[in-house]
Parts: C-alpha cells; structure tokens; sequence
C-alpha cells in the first residue's frame, strides 16, 4: 500500500469476507472506505474456510459483479443428504423450495473480493496493528494504529468492526449495553482437507452412534471430510488412519465402500461453539459478521450471515449519505439480528439432531433424535423446513 489516507467515510477493521465485501459494496455506492487489516494479504488469502454460499448469497455476489468465477468454477448442488441406520434422506432443495446452494470455497471468494478491491482502487492497509478507535460516541470517530512501526491516524464518518471473533471492535460497544448470548457445544470437528475425488455428488451429513460425519467437497479432485471428536481433542489425536476408519464406520456401507482416500492436504480441528453479541452497533460503530456472531459450522451459516450484514449495512449507510438521514443505520442492528438468530437456530437445529451427545443427553434425548430424523424421511413438510432453512431467506 503506497499512501495511507488520511481521513475516509467508513474505516472498516478487518479484510475478511465481511470487511472486504463492505468495502465492495460501498464503492459501487460511491462511498469511499479504508480497510484495516491485521494480518497480511497473503494470510488473509489461504485460510481454509468452509465452502456453501447459499442461493440469496449467491445473487448478491452476482449483482455485485463478483460471481463470474463462482459460476464457472463453483458447483450447484440442488439437494443434500442426511445419512443414518444405513439410510439416506434426501433435502431436495430445488423440488421443494426452487433454490440451490453452491459449493464455492471461501478461500476462492477471498480472491475475488480482493481482486475487486484492487480493481476499485480501495485501500487496503494490512498489517495495521495496534488499532484503537477514538470518540466512538461522538459525531466525529477516529483511529489510530502502527504499521512497520509507524504511527497513523485516520479520522471517518463511520467504524465497521469486521475484525472477526478475536477482533476489538466489539469491546467499543459500553459493556453495560452488551448482552451475549452463548452454547458451547462437548465436541469438536476433526476436518480434512484430501486430494481424493468426493465420495457423492452432494453433501452427506451423517448420524452415528459412534459420533457424526460430513461428506463435503471443493473440486472433483478436492475432497473435504469432518468427523466428531471428543472435546478436548488435539489434532494429533487424528492420525489419518483413525480419521478414515471413523469416516468410514459413520457413513451408510454402500457410500463407504465408494469412499477414495488420498493424501492429506490439510486437518484441522473446529470447535462447535454459538454466540451472539446484542446489540450490533452503537452510535457511528457497527459490527459485522463474525465480530458479532459465530454459528457451528452445521449448516455453513458463517459466511452468508456475514453476507447478508454487510448488504443491510451497505444499503443503510448509502441511504444515509443520499438523504442524510440515520433510520436505516438505526435499525441496523435489529434487521441484522432478525436474520441472524434464524441461522443460530437452524445451525443449533442441525447440530443437535446429528451428533452424538453421549455423557451429556440421556435415551430421552436419543429418542428425541431419532423421531426427528424418521419425521424428515416420512414428511414432505418437514424436508420443505430444512430445505428453507438451509438454502436461506432472500437477503
Ligand atoms: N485489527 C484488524 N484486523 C483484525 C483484527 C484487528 N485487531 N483482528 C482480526 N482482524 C482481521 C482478521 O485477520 C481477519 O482477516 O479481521 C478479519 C476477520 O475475518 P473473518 O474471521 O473471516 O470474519 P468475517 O469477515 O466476519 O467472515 C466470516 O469467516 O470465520 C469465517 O465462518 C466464518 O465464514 C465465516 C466468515
Ligand atoms: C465445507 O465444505 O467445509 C462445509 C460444508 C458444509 C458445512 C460445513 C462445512 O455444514
């Protein structure tokens, strides 16, 4: 980055999807932004995320000019699978609710934001450490923060926090104002990232008494596999080995006796964790985002709900510089936070209906389980409920 600015209308902390997408959108307003970012660009580029961009998602990359690579390379699945005692039920997305999701890695998305931030010419300061906010509650906030131990300040109209779920921006927000709202969940995810053709064309969540899998994918040749492990679990308590053999037991026989295994590109293990931050803004600071909400990845809610606040934001914040009016900023937080307790609900929803919570749940709980899975494979209903909620609302 050559020139850092010095004053912008919306700084905009952290360059994740939420922050990058920002930014996006408000340049097609013609709002001008600056987005501070901790790590560098290349970091920022090869994390290994989750990979299902919802069909109201998918429509807001398009109309923002940034799906061409996600049509071309991503994959439209129009249905997934829940797999338990050897069965299958299928969600038929298209057939019951008329919509898709794709398969579109979030790591690809992170280039094209990137290369659109670049083609608008939006500045982009990575490495910004230090950042603190000043005036937060009055009409004129600035920030401070180091770069290659330089000290810069950069006055704006308005703060985005998009600095995910280890940011700062939320601290801003006075704690007696903040209510939380949180599940941890006793399991984790043991992910594997494996250059093996995917077991099935379309996703399978699995139900099995030893614990739940998934069956996801990015590519023909890019396999992405999680199983359940135990709490406290270490990556090193993986070895491939055992991650197979635990796949292989939790899926139906005649989807394991297709399974490939290849080499492991990565592995990693994910806490199943659900919180939400009330409110999401106060005074000129709003958070987006992870910064604000984190959901188990059941369900793959994360992205499209940092999606969908930032469109809300982007709208509200080009109708305030037209008109000069804040009631679209003002009711940021509770449009916001409508959509966001439907995903925690839907990802508690899934997660409680497909893992094992053995130690934790009692045969009530089991049984509870099963009636829930057996009403989805006899109800047509009940599969048009998951479908809506998986594929997501229009944003
Ligand atoms: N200062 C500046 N930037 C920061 C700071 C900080 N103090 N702390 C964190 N960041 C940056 C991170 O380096 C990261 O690039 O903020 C960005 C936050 O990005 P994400 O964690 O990807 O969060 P978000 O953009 O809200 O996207 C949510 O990402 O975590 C997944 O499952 C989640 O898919 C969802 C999506
Ligand atoms: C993934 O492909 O990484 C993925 C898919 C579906 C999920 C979570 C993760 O629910």
């Amino acid at each position: 980055m050559s020139e850092i600015p010095k004053r912008t209308q919306v700084t905009i902390i952290g360059g994740g999807p939420a922050g990058s997408l920002l930014a996006h959108l408000l340049h097609l307003e013609g709002i001008e932004s600056v987005i501070l970012e901790l790590r560098t660009r290349q970091h920022v580029l090869e994390r290994v995320r989750a990979g299902v961009i919802e069909h109201g998602s998918a429509e807001v990359l398009r109309e923002a000019g940034l799906g061409n690579r996600m049509d071309q390379e991503g994959f439209i699945h129009e249905g997934v699978n829940l797999a338990f005692d050897e069965r299958l039920i299928r969600i038929d997305f298209m057939g019951l609710v008329g919509k898709y999701v794709i398969i579109y890695g979030q790591t690809e998305l992170q280039k094209d934001l990137y290369q659109a931030i670049e083609t608008g010419i939006i500045p982009l300061v990575d490495e910004a450490v230090g950042i603190e906010i000043h005036d937060v509650g009055g009409d004129r906030p600035s920030i401070s923060f180091l770069r290659q131990g330089n000290r810069h300040a950069l006055d704006c109209d308005f703060v985005v926090g998009c600095d995910g779920v280890h940011g700062i921006t939320r601290d801003y927000i006075p704690k007696s104002l903040v209510q939380s709202f949180e599940r941890t969940y006793p399991f984790v995810w043991v992910g594997v990232l494996s250059s093996s053709p995917p077991v099935a064309d379309e996703l399978i969540y699995a139900n099995h008494e030893t614990g739940f899998a998934l069956c996801s994918m990015r590519n023909k040749q890019l396999s992405r596999y999680y199983v359940q492990g135990s709490a406290d679990d270490q990556i090193e308590d993986w070895p491939d080995d055992r991650f197979w053999e635990a796949l292989k037991t939790r899926l139906p026989q005649g989807v394991s006796e297709r399974l490939v295994t290849g080499p492991t590109i990565e592995k990693l293990v994910t806490p199943l964790h659900s919180w939400v931050a009330e409110p999401m803004s106060f005074r000129r600071l709003f958070l987006a985002g992870d910064a604000a909400h984190v959901v188990p990845p059941t369900g793959a809610k994360g992205l499209n709900l940092a999606i969908s606040d930032v469109v809300y934001l982007a709208e509200a914040l080009a109708d305030h510089y037209r008109t000069g009016s804040m009631t679209g900023l003002d009711s940021y937080s509770k449009a916001a936070l409508a959509r966001v307790w439907r995903a925690v609900r839907f990802s508690w929803w899934m997660t409680t209906m497909m893992h094992d919570f053995s130690g934790m749940a009692d045969d009530f709980d089991r049984r509870l389980q099963r009636t829930e899975l057996e009403y989805l494979a006899a109800s047509e209903n009940a599969r048009r409920a998951m479908a809506e909620g998986y594929v997501g609302p229009s944003v």
